[in-house]
């Protein structure tokens, strides 16, 4: 096992940094911007069906459903084609209403989700075509779909998923940026920077990857704290829920995500000075609210933790901790600003003496209801 761990303590840790070579993995082969090439060979028979799609509905679990939530961003602002993200729990049980131009995305790393299979096996019986975006290959997800793409992130073993997230967005990222050239909804200028950019992610995730030691120093002051508040808005906001679920199932601490300007609609009741908010807050383009909602914590005297857009000045005025990552295009900064947040749950959960690989009560795949 310690050979497996590759020198790390955790799988978890050792698959944190995985993310550059995972992420490249994903685009080997499918991606060059130089080229201006981007073919994803396991969308094919059914590219124009979706291309076509008059309603995509991704139905996901936990972190996969966080990454559809993120894919509906993209699929809507690239492909101007209408998202609904679904719990796949929710969704089989509701009888939902399938149409003919709809297509539905599974989203999962494992490929095995019971709730996730039986809501394919419903799409597919009222005549969905159905896209599987899958870690394991040959997994049964991947079999019943009718096409897909895989995220080739290797073998994720931590139950709490990190490569696998980011592998996700990079193929979500690809197969909206492939429909929104075909379908005309993107200018080839933004196209060609967002294949850029794609290619640059690995690089500005190693570099984000180097704030390990500041964020151990800011999780020494946070190990003990009770409750957690997660705010982000537009792309940052599905990140915000995510960072949330990382903390409280491999540290047991209480933890919430929300959309920022949702938190005046209630959680704000929440705040006072025992209370970490971490903000993701990007420069993007719902920044300067964001800024406003830090102020509103900090009225209340939360203790702010806002992970920031490397140069930000404002910022570091009005937060107590301060975490900088690298630039890049709003649509693709989940990706990197998910770093801190999966390595400050980490670094806690250590901390606080739990079994980060194998937390209590959870599986790394719920094959049961
Ligand atoms: C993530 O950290 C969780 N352990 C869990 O939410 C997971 O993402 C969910 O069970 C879905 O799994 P899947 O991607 O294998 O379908």
């Amino acid at each position: 096992e310690a050979i497996e761990k590759g020198g790390y303590e955790h799988f978890m840790l050792k698959e944190i940094f995985e993310q550059p070579r995972a992420i490249g993995d994903c685009m080997r082969g499918r991606l060059s911007a130089n080229e201006g090439r981007l073919v994803l060979g396991g969308i094919r028979e059914y590219a124009n069906k979706l291309v076509n799609a008059e309603r995509i509905i991704i139905v996901a679990c936990g972190t996969s459903w966080h990454s559809g939530l993120v894919a509906e961003y993209f699929f809507e602002e690239f492909c101007r084609i209408p998202v609904e993200v679904e719990y796949a729990s929710e969704f089989r049980y509701r009888n939902p209403v399938i149409n003919e131009g709809d297509v539905v995305f599974a989203i999962s790393q494992s490929g095995e989700t019971a709730d996730t299979l039986a809501a394919i096996e419903l799409a597919k019986s009222k005549g969905a075509i159905i896209f599987g975006v899958c870690n394991v290959v040959g997994s049964s997800i991947s079999r019943i779909s009718h096409e897909g793409a895989y995220t080739h992130a290797g073998p994720e073993i931590g139950v709490a998923s990190t490569k696998a997230f980011t592998a996700q967005l990079t193929v979500l990222n690809m197969i909206a940026l492939r429909v929104a050239h075909q379908k005309g909804t993107i200018t080839e200028r933004r196209y060609h920077e967002l294949l850029v950019e794609l290619e640059n992610i690995p690089a500005k995730v190693e570099k984000a990857l180097k704030l390990d030691d500041q964020i151990k120093a800011i999780s020494e002051r946070f190990q003990n704290a009770r409750n957690f508040i997660y705010l982000g808005r537009g792309y940052n906001f599905p990140v915000a829920l995510e960072g949330a679920l990382k903390l409280k199932e491999i540290s047991y601490i209480h933890a919430e995500g929300y959309p920022a300007a949702e938190m005046k609609h209630g959680p704000i009741a929440l705040i006072d000075e025992e209370m970490p908010v971490v903000f993701i807050a990007t420069r993007d383009s719902s920044y300067d609210k964001v800024v406003s909602n830090i102020q509103e914590v900090k009225a209340r005297k939360g203790k702010v933790i806002a992970v920031v857009t490397e140069g930000d000045a404002l910022i570091p005025q009005m937060a107590e901790f301060v975490i900088e990552v690298p630039k890049t295009d709003e649509a693709l900064m989940p990706m990197v600003s998910v770093i801190p947040l999966q390595l400050l749950s980490y670094h806690i959960a250590v901390m606080r003496g739990c079994n980060v690989d194998q937390p209590r009560n959870l599986a790394k795949s719920v094959t049961v209801e």
